[in-house]
């Protein structure tokens, strides 16, 4: 089933985060901030007339990235914005009514997914966003997925699958809470909790508050059920 695939993909995502977020959570709040360069403008030829804003192209790097806690929180979401327009972002992530977000918006949910709005044109079939998966670590974020659809990989693909079922006015935001999908997690976990806790455990910088216990236990709850899927699918590998 199409919500089964779904989740499989997204714990694959999250696997890997969640390893090192559990066994690293005290030694990453005990480190000193991490500097992420700030993203920086296209890098043009060189030339010195003004683009506007609408017209430039949304480069991302890996350089693109910063923390959580160093994003501006709406909601559940932290959101930024790669060409400085961070009021445009924040007027639509704010808005009940929805609306397009602006170039260069960076939404996240968790560490280690990302959208970001591309130029105008980019892609007609995700409205211009594009999906993001990462590897986060006190050094900064590497890009590990990255495009549109048709996805490179398939975990890409699921993205759109989800957030493409979100109303025309949300822009496929899935916060918005407007028919996408929800993200349900198998063995009674608390999905607050659990999306709180990998919040908080962004590698890449303290976060201003620690998880709470509570919290945790859902972290090490989803640990221990992707441990035990990873051991079931070896197992099941090395039957004849
Ligand atoms: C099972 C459906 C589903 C899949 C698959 C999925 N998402 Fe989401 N996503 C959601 C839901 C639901 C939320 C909102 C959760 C909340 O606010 O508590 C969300 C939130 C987000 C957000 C915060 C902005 C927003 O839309 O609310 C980003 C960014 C995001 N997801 C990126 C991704 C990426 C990247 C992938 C693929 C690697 C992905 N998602 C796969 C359902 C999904």
């Amino acid at each position: 089933m199409c919500v089964t695939t779904k989740k499989v993909v997204l714990f694959s995502v999250l696997s890997l985060f969640i390893n090192a977020a559990v066994c690293n959570m005290s030694e990453a709040a005990g480190k000193p901030e991490v500097k992420v360069p700030e993203a920086t403008a296209p890098q043009g030829s060189g030339q010195v007339e003004p683009i506007a804003a609408a017209e430039k192209k949304v480069e991302v790097t890996d350089a693109s990235f910063r923390c959580l806690h160093k994003m501006t929180k709406v909601g559940n979401m932290y959101v930024d914005n790669l060409l400085g327009d961070l009021e445009g972002t924040l007027a639509v992530a704010k808005s009940s009514a929805g609306g397009v977000y602006p170039a260069g918006s960076v939404v996240q949910l968790l560490p280690t997914e990302v959208m970001i709005k591309r130029e105008k044109g980019a892609n007609d079939e995700t409205n211009d966003w594009e999906f993001f998966v990462l590897e986060v670590s006190p050094e900064g974020s590497k890009i590990k997925q990255r495009g549109f659809n048709p996805p490179v990989k398939n975990m890409l693909g699921s993205c759109i699958s989800c957030h493409k079922q979100v109303a025309p006015q949300a822009d496929m935001v899935c916060a918005a809470g407007q028919g996408c999908p929800p993200i349900v997690f198998p063995g009674g976990i608390d999905n607050a909790k659990l999306i709180s806790a990998l919040q908080k455990t962004d590698k890449r910088c303290p976060s201003p508050e620690p998880p709470t216990p509570e919290e945790m236990a859902e972290l090490i709850k989803l640990k221990k059920m992707l441990e035990a899927q990873a051991a079931a699918a070896a197992a099941a590998a090395g039957q004849p």
